[in-house]
């Protein structure tokens, strides 16, 4: 079945190469107006102006775009969605004055979720997952990468696993996220346990493996240790750094060509001109900066020095109960001084990078598959602009309307 959306204000997508969007690259944007997109099956066929229009014959379902745009289904490469319970109360002890790490420190914060996640079991992980998902579709993600680690011990870092790939999502094991209490304290300890007994199975259900390293949770040599183990099992290697303080994560990351350093709010010059000569992408979480109320990570000197830059919302019930790339592109055009076009580099193409599928998602252009968000306004730029406004009106995933 083919697929017209035809008579749209605008059709934007970013610019298309081989790599990782960086410097100047990562603001341009092609903007057809009153144009067409078709789908074919599940892939795009062709993008144009509605002057240039082919005939299409067979079985066609048109959609009128007249008044709105067309931009491609967004990427989100960075969120906790299988997770039971929430933190409501925690967010209410913070509200009035709690500190984030303290709260931790204390067996709350991640080690609460932990305590809910595994009374979930494996089908109300599943609920939750698919619940999860569809609050990120209605605000435009058309694909989303999710991690385990709220499980910690063997099944249930792999019923989480699962749950993930049975919604769609794109699999990751932060098999390192924080050490569970039975280990009291011994980080070493619990890798031993984590590197013999749940790698052999993660490595069969995940794409990539994922680590804290911060102070309080992972230190430098045990998330070495740990991406060391599971790159040699065939995963990606993904991590949590420079959050709170820098602890070598940048320098790390790049040792162990890793897809991507994520967090970044405390990375200084040195760390930004490192990354910039490196092709490991800096993945930055305004949501979750502004949920605890932290330093937002610098990402106009990240992409002004060259490194690829991508944005994400990281998702979870503690440091980012938020689901919108829409409201992250806002943040970011507000708060990290990036552009809209470049916003919308950055969590489609660039996310894409990071999960390794630039080749098929994040534009919208002949031979991508067929993920068109239409837009409710008559500028892309809406997207960034419009703060917390309710912009995606349909979402087209694989060239269906679900
Ligand atoms: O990316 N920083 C570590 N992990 C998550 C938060 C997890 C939580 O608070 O539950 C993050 O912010
Ligand atoms: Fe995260």
């Amino acid at each position: 079945m083919k697929l017209l959306v035809r008579d749209l204000a605008q059709v934007a997508t970013s610019a298309g190469r081989g790599a990782p969007l960086r410097g100047a690259a990562l603001g341009e944007v092609e903007v057809v107006e009153d144009a067409f997109v078709l789908c074919d099956g599940d892939t795009v066929e062709a993008v144009g102006r509605m002057r240039d229009l082919p005939s299409v014959d067979g079985d066609v379902v048109e959609l009128d775009g007249r008044g709105r745009c067309a931009i491609p289904g967004l990427v989100d490469c960075h969120t906790h969605a299988a997770f039971g319970g929430d933190r409501v109360e925690e967010f209410s002890l913070r509200a009035a004055g709690a500190g984030y790490e303290e709260l931790h420190a204390r067996g709350g914060g991640i080690l609460s979720t932990v305590r809910a996640t595994r009374a979930a079991g494996e089908d109300g992980l599943r609920v939750a997952v698919g619940r999860h998902r569809d609050w990120m579709r209605r605000h435009g993600t058309t694909t989303f990468e999710a991690k385990s680690g709220y499980g910690l011990d063997r099944e249930t870092e792999l019923a989480s696993l699962r749950a993930i790939r049975s919604a769609g999502g794109v699999p990751t094991w932060l098999g390192a996220h924080a050490v569970p209490p039975e280990f009291d304290g011994n980080g070493d300890a619990y890798l031993d346990f984590a590197l013999a007994e749940v790698l052999p199975h993660a490595a069969a259900l995940a794409e990539a493996a994922d680590v804290f390293l911060e102070r309080g949770a992972f230190d430098s040599a045990q998330a070495r240790r740990f991406l060391s183990a599971c790159r040699n099992a065939g995963l990606a290697s993904r991590l949590h750094g420079d959050q709170f303080t820098e602890q070598g994560a940048v320098e790390l990351a790049i040792e162990l060509g890793a897809r991507s350093i994520d967090h970044l709010e405390a990375t200084g010059d040195e760390g930004v001109r490192a990354l910039a000569g490196s092709d490991v992408v800096a993945v930055v979480l305004p949501a979750s900066a502004l949920f605890l109320g932290r330093p937002m990570p610098p990402a106009r000197a990240l992409v002004d020095t060259g490194a690829a830059v991508a944005l994400a919302t990281d998702f979870n019930p503690g440091s980012a109960f938020c689901e919108s790339l829409p409201l992250c592109c806002s943040l970011a055009a507000t708060q990290l001084r990036l552009s809209p076009a470049e916003a919308l580099a950055a969590c489609t193409v660039n996310a894409a990078h990071v999960l390794g599928r630039a080749d098929r998602i994040g534009r919208l252009a002949p031979g991508y598959r067929a993920d068109v968000l239409i837009l409710d306004v008559p500028d892309w730029r809406y997207l960034a602009y419009h703060l917390a406004g309710d912009v995606v009106d349909e979402v087209v995933i694989g060239g269906e309307l679900p």
